[in-house]
């Protein structure tokens, strides 16, 4: 029996997860493991969480917990997401196993001992307040390629460089907020460089690869590749196995990836079986496009450095957006999976993702769209022809599957579509084309509710009752099919037809079983609806309760910082001179006395003040404007007044020069 081993891209535990996970990674991954098995391959289908990393570790040091109470708390979160969306992993562990430590370490010391790690001394940020060195996250400041605020010490969000942290410019410590200093530390590097020849050549010729992977790929050879910095000096995570290396960690992508080996592993000590043989027959791995880099560049490497088979695939997902917004977990622009699953069926959401757009090309998720792919498809295209199927069954055939007559041209064609139907799903899913499959599924039950509407079995059954007997064979024999090719996308809601069709003991569970028939006469159960639409109330509440979070999101955007506030130099002055602006009816030039200085403003005052008027005010005037020009002429500040009556703001009783706080 062929073997499979199947992979999904470890999700951080530092957060739980959302449906964005779910799109690129998980469902897909489990739509090829589902469908593997169901073909009778050997399928070995592993994922573990991800816990080490800078990220995980801010965030315990921010909340004053420990990174491992951090990452036990989402593993868990994360295992029971994945449950509950159907994720059929047969072993899902963590990256703090003892397991994957002992994998790491030897997998790092054999790279080492054949020369692909060397070590460097190198400049990294350190903080003297905090003692320590400042890897990754733990730094902040401007990014020095698009000035943009926030970058971290790996990576410009705003840009999305990859950074080197002594690049940042403005560097804060993230802790304690103090600027590094800059002081060298030994890093152990991995030789990228020397793997370029053989990576390019490894893509090219992987006629499997999917069109995005290569093309990324290929294109960051063609850049050139770097060596990879590939330790760090911090405490979370697994101790550099080396001599002279006390304090120094793996960096979480020089270890990550054997996750997938650690899990296999500790499934293969379980169930006593070498993981090894599913490795070398066939390795897939299901990530989302933005580690793309990670999966085929920098991994293969490293497994070509070690001196092991390479994977057959990787297959990236492209991103999910909410409601047309890039999503963001800060923002709470998001959809957690375990909300979303509280309030419907795991097999609908599945539906959705993979129906919503090709994995290979980014996509949506809106709620009306969602509701209306669900009542629109689910109930009124899949739903209705199952249940007008099973319910004449039982009204008219007493519940048996009928005896078919000789067919005409019209019940030949939907017989061949139906025996047809599993290939066709076959082949497009082998691909990868999990969308096209469904598409082709979606396709033939409409086929068949127009048949059905043709062949009108409700008159038939007086008339030419050997019609209607025909119309309802073959669509029961389809209702057989689609509850086998359906599995993979919807393990839970194709099993419960199978049921309607008291098919328990069929060979229900094989993929070539599917275009088999059912004998007539035999003896189906009641049928009850399997999908129900969605009210426009729910679909009404979501959004008003996700677009809440926008609401907060605007008014965050008005609020100032103290920060802020105290850039803004506002003085007492007073106006020494005045006169109109020629040309103008509503502009005064005024002089302005703020102590330290003399001020020429130009000011929308005219129709209100005459210059008399306002000669030898105290105002309020801000005095750090960046000077302008007004009808040619220089204005160095601004004059406080109400916007609508224009009335100046006045302090007869302040001093000239005092400052506003
Ligand atoms: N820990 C790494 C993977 C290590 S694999 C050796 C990681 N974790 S993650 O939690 O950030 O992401 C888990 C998976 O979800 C990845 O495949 C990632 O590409 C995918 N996605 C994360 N955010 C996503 C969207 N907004 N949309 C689609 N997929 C997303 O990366
Ligand atoms: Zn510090």
């Amino acid at each position: 029996m062929s073997k499979v081993f199947i992979t999904c891209a470890l999700p951080y535990a530092n957060g739980p997860c959302h449906l964005g996970h779910l799109r690129s990674t998980y469902i897909p991954a489990d739509i090829y493991a589902r469908y593997n098995r169901m073909k009778m391959r050997d399928v070995l289908f592993v994922c573990a969480t991800d816990e080490h990393g800078t990220p995980i570790a801010v965030r315990a040091e921010e909340i004053g917990k420990s990174p491992k109470e951090i990452a036990d708390k989402f593993h868990k979160m994360i295992k029971d997401d994945l449950d509950s969306c159907d994720i059929s992993f047969d072993y899902f562990s963590r990256t703090t196993d003892p397991i994957h430590y002992e994998i790491s370490q030897n997998f790092f010391l054999t790279l080492y001992e054949k020369g692909y790690i060397y070590e460097k001394i190198i400049k990294q940020p350190y903080c003297n307040k905090c003692k320590r060195f400042l890897p990754d996250r733990y730094v902040e400041g401007i990014c020095p390629h698009c000035k943009g605020e926030g970058a971290r010490g790996d990576h410009c969000e705003t840009c999305g460089r990859h950074l080197d942290p002594i690049q940042l410019e403005e560097p804060a410590c993230l802790i304690c907020s103090s600027t590094p200093e800059i002081k060298k530390s030994k890093q152990y590097f991995f030789k990228l460089s020397h793997f370029e020849d053989s990576l390019k050549e490894w893509i090219e010729n992987n006629e499997d690869l999917p069109p995005n992977v290569k093309n990324y790929a290929l294109q960051w050879i063609k850049e050139g590749l770097k060596d990879w910095i590939l330790t760090r000096d911090m405490e979370w995570g697994i101790p550099v196995p080396l001599e002279n290396a006390e304090g120094k960690i793996i960096y979480v992508w020089g270890e990550a990836f054997l996750g997938y080996i650690s899990a296999a592993a500790q499934w293969s000590a379980k169930e006593n079986k070498p993981w090894e043989d599913y490795w070398n027959d066939k390795t897939i791995h299901f990530i989302g496009k933005d580690i793309i880099y990670h999966h085929a560049i920098f991994w293969p490497a490293l497994l070509m450095g070690y001196g092991c088979k390479l994977p057959s695939n990787i297959v990236a997902g492209e991103y999910l957006s909410l409601e047309g917004k890039k999503m963001s977990t800060s923002k709470n622009w998001v959809i957690w999976a375990s909300e979303f699953l509280e309030k419907f069926d795991s097999d609908i959401l599945r539906y959705y993702l993979v129906v919503n757009a090709p994995l290979t090309r980014d996509t949506d998720f809106s709620w009306d769209d969602f509701q209306r792919r669900v009542n629109d498809e689910l109930a009124d295209v899949l739903g209705n022809f199952l249940h007008r199927t099973f319910s004449f069954t039982g009204r008219f055939f007493n519940s048996q599957i009928p005896e078919p007559d000789a067919f005409d041209e019209y019940d030949k064609e939907f017989k061949d579509r139906i025996t047809g139907i599993p290939e066709v799903v076959s082949e497009l899913i082998e691909n990868f084309k999990f969308r096209e499959g469904l598409i082709e599924i979606i396709r033939l039950a409409k086929f068949a509710n127009k048949y059905f509407n043709d062949k009108e079995p409700w008159k038939a059954i007086k008339e030419k009752p050997e019609e209607a007997a025909n119309c309802l064979y073959l669509c029961n024999q389809l209702a057989k099919t689609l509850s086998i090719i359906l599995t993979p996308y919807i393990p839970v809601k194709a099993p419960q037809i199978m049921e309607i069709m008291n098919l328990h003991n069929f060979e229900t569970s094989k993929w070539e079983s599917a275009a088999e028939f059912i004998p007539a006469g035999h003896k189906i159960n009641k049928p009850k609806p399997l999908f129900s639409k969605i009210d426009d109330s729910v679909i009404k509440k979501e959004k008003e309760a996700l677009y809440e979070n926008l609401k907060d999101d605007d008014e965050m955007k008005n609020i100032i910082s103290i920060e802020d506030f105290a850039k803004i130099d506002l003085r007492i002055g007073q106006i020494i001179d005045v006169e109109r602006v020629e040309g103008t009816n509503n502009l005064l030039k005024l002089r302005i006395d703020v102590k330290e200085k003399k001020l020429q403003i130009v000011a929308g005052l005219a129709k209100k003040y005459s210059p008399d008027e306002i000669k030898g005010q105290k105002v309020v005037v801000l005095v750090n404007l960046k000077p302008a020009k007004l009808f040619g002429i220089k204005s160095e500040g601004m004059i406080l007044a109400t916007s609508d009556n224009l009335s100046v703001l006045s302090a007869e009783n302040a001093e000239i020069g005092e400052k506003i706080k």
